[in-house]
């Protein structure tokens, strides 16, 4: 593979393809889309901003991204919220309490997926009051739902301010006259077994579009089997495939985060790795590199 600062025949194509007329709109596209991140982009033209992006920076020797800095990579995934253009944090965090109540068809999906995730832990066994723990849990919306039907849910992420925006919503359940256990801690997945724990507690630890944010999905794993009991379920929900590291580089490179696709193979590998035999597929079977990964494994013993 090239260096980063090495020129190449490919590099310079790419380079010259990206300033060409036929990607004109996209660099437009993009160069608005830099100060609107809300900005209405239809598909096609998502795909070529997006296009004249991936080229531009592969002729920079800057895709596909290389994240080599943890303590960059977890700032950036701190600060996100704060940093998205034209928009101010207040609105970012109200909008991020009110999911998965969005207007339009984000609701339908959202909801569709909590169905899913529900339906996947009964698949695994992991009925109420199971304990769960989830990773990556952003604003605590998945979390909260979980605590509702009945849930002991523990929800962690790696930013404090969307943690305390978390925790609102212990209140709601208490407004409800719901008795339930609810708590969030920060904590970044890849030593949430130390910084939260306890090792050896939860009966099932789940994420939702969010390990391809970390910066090492393979020691979020890990940490992630080390809390589980023996006989206790890992779940991997909406994680997406291969193709989003093309798909979402744009929203990566205007939010500064980490969107990479994962590969089931690679998923399925470590997972066996860090002690788990038996696995469940509640996604697709034919994926195509595009499909996402719905995968539940289950920790050995028990
Ligand atoms: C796409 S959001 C999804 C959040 C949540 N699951 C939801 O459905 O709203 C990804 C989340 O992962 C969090 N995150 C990123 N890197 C993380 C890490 N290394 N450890 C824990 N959380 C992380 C981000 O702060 C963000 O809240």
């Amino acid at each position: 593979m090239a260096r980063a600062g090495e020129v190449t025949p490919l590099r310079r194509l790419a380079g010259w393809l990206a300033e060409s007329p036929l990607l004109r709109r996209g660099k437009n596209l993009y160069e608005a889309n830099c100060k609107h991140w809300n900005m209405q982009l239809s598909r096609s033209e998502k795909l070529q901003a997006g296009l004249h992006l991936i080229l531009r920076d592969y002729a920079a020797g800057l895709f596909p991204p290389r994240f080599e800095d943890r303590e960059a990579t977890y700032r950036a995934e701190i600060e996100c919220s704060e940093s998205l253009p034209g928009v101010t944090l207040e609105t970012a965090a109200l909008a991020d309490m009110q999911k998965p109540f969005w207007v339009g068809p984000r609701l339908r999906t959202y909801l569709r997926d909590f169905c899913l995730i529900h339906e996947s832990l009964e698949r695994c066994g992991i009925l109420p009051p199971a304990r769960v723990l989830e990773m990556g849990c952003g604003f605590g919306w998945t979390s909260e739902f979980l605590a509702a039907i009945g849930y002991e849910v523990t929800g962690t992420s790696i930013a404090a301010s969307s943690i305390e925006w978390a925790r609102k919503r212990i209140a709601s359940l208490e407004a409800k006259g719901l008795q339930r256990v609810l708590r969030f801690e920060v904590a970044p997945m890849e030593s949430v077994a130390e910084d939260v724990g306890p090792k050896g507690y939860y009966d099932a630890v789940l994420v939702y579009e969010a390990l391809h944010h970390a910066f090492s999905w393979r020691e979020a794993i890990q940490s992630a089997a080390e809390c589980l009991k023996p006989g206790g379920w890992l779940l991997l929900c909406n994680e997406p495939n291969l193709v989003h590291t093309f798909s979402s580089y744009r929203v990566a490179r205007l939010s500064n985060t980490h969107e990479i696709g994962l590969s089931r193979r690679e998923l399925t590998a470590h997972m066996r790795q860090c002690g788990m035999t038996q696995f469940i597929n509640m996604g697709a079977r034919l994926h195509f590199w595009i499909k996402p990964h719905w995968l539940c494994g289950r920790k050995a013993g028990g």
